[in-house]
């Protein structure tokens, strides 16, 4: 067998790859992988059937995970059952591409010179795709590890079956550790690595004052609109203008960064004019950039996704509303309790309004990442074989489901080496990835084979 780690075989193996990359990441970026949309229900099976086949056509075992929702696939590359196993874990649904913004076909793979578009190719199918080819190439030149593939299709809907599914057939994911690559950097200049992660808990509001729609003259005065009505409980809750949520307890919680996370921000690389630029934002709440950090990776929120229900199209049309939705949810912090936040959110609405139903949806806690010891080493130095340059280990604003559940069920240690960047557009119109992430992400990956299998 081969065994040849330099980095000039491993960046070889990186470009002779290229074309087998962009056809591959085309083909699974063209199949919708909505997992909210009930419509792409077929698609979802075939996402991981695509998925599955591709594991198989690269040399590892594949099988397809049935859930009480979508599926998830596993993937495993055996070099030595008694070497130790990495999983490798990365999901293949994507959110929803609605919306006039963008400037290509969402689900058409489009390339650009070294930028790739299309709903999903940075989050997550892109970083997915350059880990299995790194993979590959550990496993074809000696690397003393078993790698795994743990490819969920619910990430973007709060994992909702994963941690039942994994615990129910736990002996066939037994694993040594785990790399989660689904996380951004802080700028493409400067590679991070979570410290820790936010946690979500979702929320939908729904006030009913009557049945249909009425004339606002016959009717207004006397009649409840519930569209108002929501946008006033909306303002009880936070103070959209600073952020500050006012629910009594609500930041009880929040554990305070300590001074050395503090001074880790200092020296991230952050700036406040990048992350405007990267997000297309024209102002913000503050632009103190220590401040901008402490807010997106740090602190627990209050936002509004929607509001649904009323009057939506071309002119004034004059009628009283009989309902309103609005979409709400809460980024967690460690040692924030979803539940007990759930709690405070509903009893605090049913105080200010009793007719407004709640209904909890994508409870998940935060997460403190580790960031010392020999695994997190490896993914330094892999990043810094890849890329040039070590990672900063800062926390992320984002929240990823299954980190906690895979932790909990297959007790193995879970670190993360993400690939995406802040202008990737997780989540936004035109979300792109690159080749230069691609084939960094190949090399760093092949690299941290070949560490961990010597650990
Ligand atoms: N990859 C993201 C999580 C993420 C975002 C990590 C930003 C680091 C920085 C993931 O796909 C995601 O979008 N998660 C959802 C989960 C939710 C729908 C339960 C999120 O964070 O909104
Ligand atoms: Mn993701
Ligand atoms: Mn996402």
């Amino acid at each position: 067998m081969p065994s040849d780690f330099s980095k000039d075989s491993v960046a070889r193996y990186a470009d002779a790859s290229r074309e087998k990359f962009e056809k591959t990441l085309k083909e699974i970026v063209e199949i919708p992988t909505v997992s909210v949309e009930p419509e792409h229900k077929a698609d979802m099976a075939r996402g991981a059937k695509y998925a599955a086949d591709l594991l198989e056509s690269m040399g590892a075992r594949a099988r397809v995970y049935p859930t009480a929702g979508h599926p998830f696939v596993h993937g495993r590359f055996v070099a030595d059952p008694s070497f130790p196993t990495v999983t490798i874990y990365n999901h293949l649904d994507v959110q929803p591409a609605d919306g006039p913004d963008w400037k290509t076909e969402p689900f058409r793979f489009t390339r650009d010179g070294e930028t790739y578009f299309g709903r999903g190719t940075t989050d997550d199918k892109g970083p997915a795709i350059s880990a299995l080819f790194g993979a590959k190439y550990a496993m074809d030149n000696g690397a003393r590890v078993n790698v795994d593939f743990l490819w969920e299709l619910e990430e973007e809907i709060g994992s909702p079956h994963f941690e039942e599914t994994i615990r129910t057939h736990a002996a066939d994911f037994a694993t040594d550790s785990i790399v989660v690559s689904d996380t951004v950097w802080v700028s493409r200049k400067h590679p991070a690595c979570p410290a820790g992660l936010r946690g979500l808990q979702g929320f939908r509001f729904t006030l009913r004052t009557g049945e249909t729609d009425q004339h606002s003259g016959t009717t207004g005065g006397a009649a409840r609109n519930p569209q108002a009505e929501i946008c006033e409980l909306i303002s009880q809750c936070f103070d959209a203008k600073t952020g500050r949520v006012k629910i009594p307890g609500f930041y009880d919680d929040v554990v305070k960064p300590t001074k050395r996370e503090l001074e880790d921000l200092k020296n991230c690389g952050f700036t406040t004019k990048e992350f405007k630029k990267d997000h297309l934002l024209k102002s913000l709440r503050v632009d103190d950039p220590l401040e901008v950090m402490k807010r997106i990776w740090m602190m627990p929120t209050f936002e509004v996704h929607g509001i649904a229900g009323g009057y939506q199209g071309p002119g004034v049309k004059t009628i009283i509303p009989p309902s309103a939705t609005a979409i709400v949810s809460c980024r967690l912090v460690p040692d924030m309790k979803p539940k007990k936040i759930a709690k405070l959110v509903k009893d605090f609405v049913k105080s200010k309004n009793p007719d407004v139903e709640v209904w909890a949806e994508h409870a998940l806690a935060g997460y403190s990442a580790k960031t010392t010891g020999p695994y997190a080493d490896a993914i330094k130095a892999s990043m810094k074989f890849a890329f040039g340059k070590e990672p900063v280990f800062v926390r992320e604003g984002g929240s990823i489901g299954a980190v906690l559940s895979m932790e909990n069920v297959l007790k193995a240690p879970v670190y993360f080496l993400g690939l995406s960047l802040p202008e990737h557009g997780y989540h936004a119109p035109n979300e792109n990835y690159d080749w230069r992430q691609a084939r960094g992400g190949m090399m760093a990956f092949a690299e941290y084979f070949r560490r961990v299998g010597e650990i």
